[in-house]
């Protein structure tokens, strides 16, 4: 009867809680993501592949496998985004403050995707960080999804903290349903989030050999 009764209110327990985490979409779906290679890069890379859910975005990080903690190196971000979404932002250190933010929108209808390099000290519009600098390497929009990847050269090491490239990472998310007011400017405003969350997750399925992380780096368009 104890147990029984038990039973019923795990039940009851987990209904309730059913719709409370089926509305957000706090955990996501952790996978090693191959792209194959290209004329340029004919050996391709793996990114370390953060799925969330249908209407957010997907995040892919590459590291060169020699890259060690508390150094700097370059990090390859990819942004795979549903349409809907008017900008998204990536946190290296694993939340809002103190660490770079990339965030990125698509400009309009040109099939362009603005990256911007943001910094934040407190819960507001982060103003925009000169500590790192990014590299387009693609950009594309279709009616579904808007999509970038870039280089960043000063995300792995900031004022404070870096990317762990040994044990468990700390990165964030952030995704906004609202158009920026300037598309084509980096140095937009923009307005809150509807949705954040953290990712805690060993980079090991985004390292890749140096010649294949360079030759990534370098392909052409
Ligand atoms: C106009 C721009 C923004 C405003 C006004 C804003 C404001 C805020 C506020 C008020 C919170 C606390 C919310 C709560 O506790 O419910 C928060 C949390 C958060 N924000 Fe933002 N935010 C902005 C942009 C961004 C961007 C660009 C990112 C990029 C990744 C970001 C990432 C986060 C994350 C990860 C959290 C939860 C963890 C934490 O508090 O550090 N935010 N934000
Ligand atoms: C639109 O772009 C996304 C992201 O790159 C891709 O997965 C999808 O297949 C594309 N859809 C069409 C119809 O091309």
């Amino acid at each position: 009867m104890l147990s029984l009764l038990s039973d019923s209110l795990s039940i009851i327990i987990l209904l309730l809680l059913a719709p409370l985490t089926s509305a957000q979409p706090g955990y996501g779906q952790v996978s090693k993501y191959c792209a194959p290679g290209t004329a340029s890069a004919p050996k391709g890379i793996c990114y370390l592949q953060y799925y969330i859910s249908a209407t957010a975005p997907t995040f892919r990080i590459a590291i060169p496998s020699d890259a060690s903690t508390n150094t700097a190196f370059d990090t390859i971000l990819q942004i795979v985004s549903p349409a809907s979404l008017g900008w998204v932002g990536f946190a290296w250190g694993g939340g809002m403050t103190l660490n770079p933010l990339t965030v990125a929108w698509p400009n309009g209808n040109t099939g362009q995707v603005t990256v911007s390099s943001r910094w934040s000290t407190g819960r507001t519009l982060p103003t925009t960080y000169s500590g790192a600098t990014y590299k387009t390497l693609s950009q594309s929009r279709n009616s579904t999804h808007w999509t970038v990847e870039v280089v960043c050269t000063g995300c792995s090491k900031w004022n404070g903290g870096s990317v762990n490239t040994q044990g468990y990472g700390q990165f964030a998310w952030a995704l906004s349903r609202t158009a920026v007011p300037q598309p084509g400017s980096a140095g937009s405003s923009f307005s809150i989030h509807n949705n954040v969350g953290m990712i805690s997750e060993s980079l090991d399925s985004g390292k890749n050999a140096r010649d294949v992380f360079t030759g990534w780096v370098n392909k052409k368009p």
